[in-house]
């Protein structure tokens, strides 16, 4: 996740906000959504793991309960302030340049990758952060990820004389190139793979641009942004409301679990 305005030195988009109240009431279902990285992931009493990208450190907890000792890092400090409130040993670092040394067991990270360009940083990151035998369980937007969405965003943008591609934040990798990513690095990957998962959400679309659109809207100006808001909500109407006219967006999440050798 991350803050501010501007683009990282490691090319990070930084124009998107996390407001840790809108976060829960428009996002609540991201962390709990996280149970089948959890379990794949299968922490075990006693082992030393890192969440990355943790945000508000909802799931965070839920690995601290199980008994393991967890260090939580995003590059947001307002979601970083909120995971501390909930006494997680939590810290503000940029994904694409962890500083750990083979220190931790389980890297675990659910729904943060796809914030991060740099996607080989990340995870070369992650191989020094890991002990010989550690093991990298991963869940992010892959493939065509809420490709509607950011079909229907970007066209508002450039209908209105914006450059959607400079404003687009995410990288959703798919099966081949990170796989190859991950090899390259010397990781064997044990399971990767695309999942669709229409997700409803739990209120109307302008909630969930408004939360996770900062990037894009912001480029515009202040009194432009409701307008297309508008063309989105508009453009999307038809196509991702279901019969009881509940929003369902079309996440496809990439799944992957892999291991440093021992
Ligand atoms: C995701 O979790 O896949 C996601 C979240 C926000 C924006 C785009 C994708």
């Amino acid at each position: 996740m991350v803050g501010d305005t501007g683009v990282g030195d490691t090319g990070q988009q930084v124009t998107q906000k996390w407001d840790p109240s809108r976060y829960q009431t428009n996002a609540g279902f991201v962390p709990k959504l996280g149970r089948p990285v959890l379990e794949m992931a299968a922490p075990v009493a006693g082992e030393r793991v890192l969440d990355l990208g943790c945000g508000d450190g909802v799931l965070t907890e839920e690995i601290v309960a199980l008994g393991c000792t967890v260090v939580g890092v995003d590059f947001s400090a307002d979601q970083i302030e909120a995971a501390r409130e909930r006494g997680l040993d939590a810290h503000v670092m940029d994904g694409q340049k962890l500083t750990f040394q083979n220190e931790f067991d389980l890297v675990l990270s659910n729904a943060a990758m796809h914030w991060m360009p740099d996607q080989s940083a990340v995870i070369d990151g992650v191989w020094r952060a890991l002990k010989p035998g550690g093991r990298f369980a991963c869940e992010m937007g892959g493939g065509d990820n809420v490709g509607k969405i950011r079909r229907a965003v970007r066209t508002a943008l450039s209908a209105r004389g914006f450059d959607a591609d400079a404003m687009d934040p995410w990288t959703f990798p798919g099966v081949v190139d990170q796989r190859a990513r991950l090899e390259d690095q010397g990781f064997t990957v044990e399971s990767i793979k695309l999942i669709d998962r229409p997700t409803p959400l739990p209120g109307d679309i302008e909630g969930w641009l408004w939360t996770f659109c900062e990037s894009f809207l912001m480029a515009a100006p202040e009194e432009e942004r409701a307008g297309i808001i508008e063309d989105v909500r508009s453009a999307l109407d038809p196509i991702l409301r279901d019969e009881n006219g509940v929003w369902i967006a079309d996440y496809v999440r990439l799944r992957f679990l892999a291991h440093k050798p021992a």
